[in-house]
């Protein structure tokens, strides 16, 4: 397999003095027959005898014509298609109707706190990023953990029915905190833990890879919500100093993409933090800002901004969303979980 790496620089923006260069990494991904789900060596052999050496050549047949052709099942070539759609680098201009149509597809889930449901216009959407952002303290693990065990729950209960992939880069997750919550929304712990799958990240490096295993466990595995606490832990630690910030941008954008396809291929919602600074820092600008600066800023759909309020009430401000209007929601962090 070729792999083709184009590389086009899109934008450069100066922006609180930081030079920050966004270079859009396309990368045809290196996908065969063999990497369908269901597909087995006997199958992708069937394929190829057939002359279907790629994933496009099959989104495009029909289930019928595909069953004839390679002398499989109508059912499994539906299923064959259904997935080569899905994976093959299609690409080109769609129309804004079957944008929608995609859109309808689109899950929400609910965070267990009416306010922020509202918030959101229902829930936190699947097939985007979004990037929840605030102080130490302000609550951003909280929302990932209690998300975490919502998204098991079946989408009656306002959950996605899916399973989790959580990267910590921080050790912060918490299985205690997670039984909590589970008990919390009626769940068995035990049950809620054996599927949330986490990985702890040593360095900005291993995070992106783990994506890429997110990626490949998520053939077998209905993956539903993937989490990134801290998204920026790690770069910040290692790319220090003026010289590194094109570099650390690159880097984060690019994880963003992967990010990205995740949550588009699997109709999967994406969640990453983000802190601030309290205190201003010269390397890092303006305290009010998310560190990543702009390029996070870019690649998510909704921005949530929290901040602790009166009485240990916590606020999230929505911030930058494509088609709900600005707010803030009150709610509070109980030992069973997020409650309004
Ligand atoms: N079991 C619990 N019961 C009630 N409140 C809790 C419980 N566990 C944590 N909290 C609250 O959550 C706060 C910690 O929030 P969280 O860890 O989500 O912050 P964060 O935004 O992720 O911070 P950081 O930037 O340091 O990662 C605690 O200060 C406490 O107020
Ligand atoms: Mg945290």
């Amino acid at each position: 397999m070729s792999k083709e790496k184009k590389t086009t620089k899109t934008e450069t923006t100066t922006e609180d003095d930081e030079e920050v260069v966004i270079i859009d990494v396309k990368e045809e991904p290196e996908l065969t027959v063999e990497d369908l789900p269901g597909v087995g060596p006997a199958t992708a052999e069937k394929l190829r005898e057939a002359g279907f050496n790629e994933l496009l050549a099959i989104a495009v047949m029909t289930p019928r014509s595909l069953a004839d052709a390679a002398e499989l099942g109508e059912a499994v070539s539906a299923k064959i298609i259904t997935s080569a759609k899905k994976l093959a680098n299609i690409g080109g201009f769609i129309s804004g109707s079957s944008i929608l149509e995609r859109r309808r597809e689109v899950l929400k889930l609910s965070s267990g706190c009416a306010a922020i449901d509202e918030l959101l216009g229902g829930g936190f959407e699947t097939q985007s990023i979004c990037e929840v952002y605030g102080e130490f303290g302000s609550g951003k693990t909280q929302v990932g953990h209690q998300l975490a065990v919502n998204c098991l729950l079946p989408k009656e209960q306002g959950g996605l029915g899916g399973e989790v992939f959580y990267i910590d880069t921080e050790d912060t997750f918490r299985p205690e905190r997670i039984a909590q919550m589970a008990r919390g929304v009626g769940m068995d712990p035990e049950v809620a833990l054996e599927r949330i799958h986490v990985a702890r990240a040593y360095n900005s490096a291993h995070q992106m890879l783990l994506v890429d295993e997110v990626q490949r466990a998520s053939k077998n595995i209905d993956v539903k919500l993937i989490i990134v606490d801290s998204l920026i832990a790690h770069f910040r630690a290692e790319f220090l100093g003026r010289g590194m910030l094109a570099d650390r941008q690159q880097k984060i954008n690019r994880h963003m993409k992967e990010l990205k396809k995740l949550a588009d291929v699997n109709n999967a919602l994406v969640l990453v933090t983000n802190q601030v600074m309290s205190k201003p820092d010269a390397m890092w600008g303006d305290p009010t800002k998310p560190v990543g600066g702009h390029v996070i800023g870019h690649a998510s759909t909704f921005r949530l901004y929290l901040r602790k309020s009166k009485a240990g009430s916590r606020i999230a401000r929505l911030v930058d969303s494509p088609n709900l209007p600005e707010g803030e929601a009150k709610f509070f962090v109980t030992a069973d979980g997020l409650r309004d």
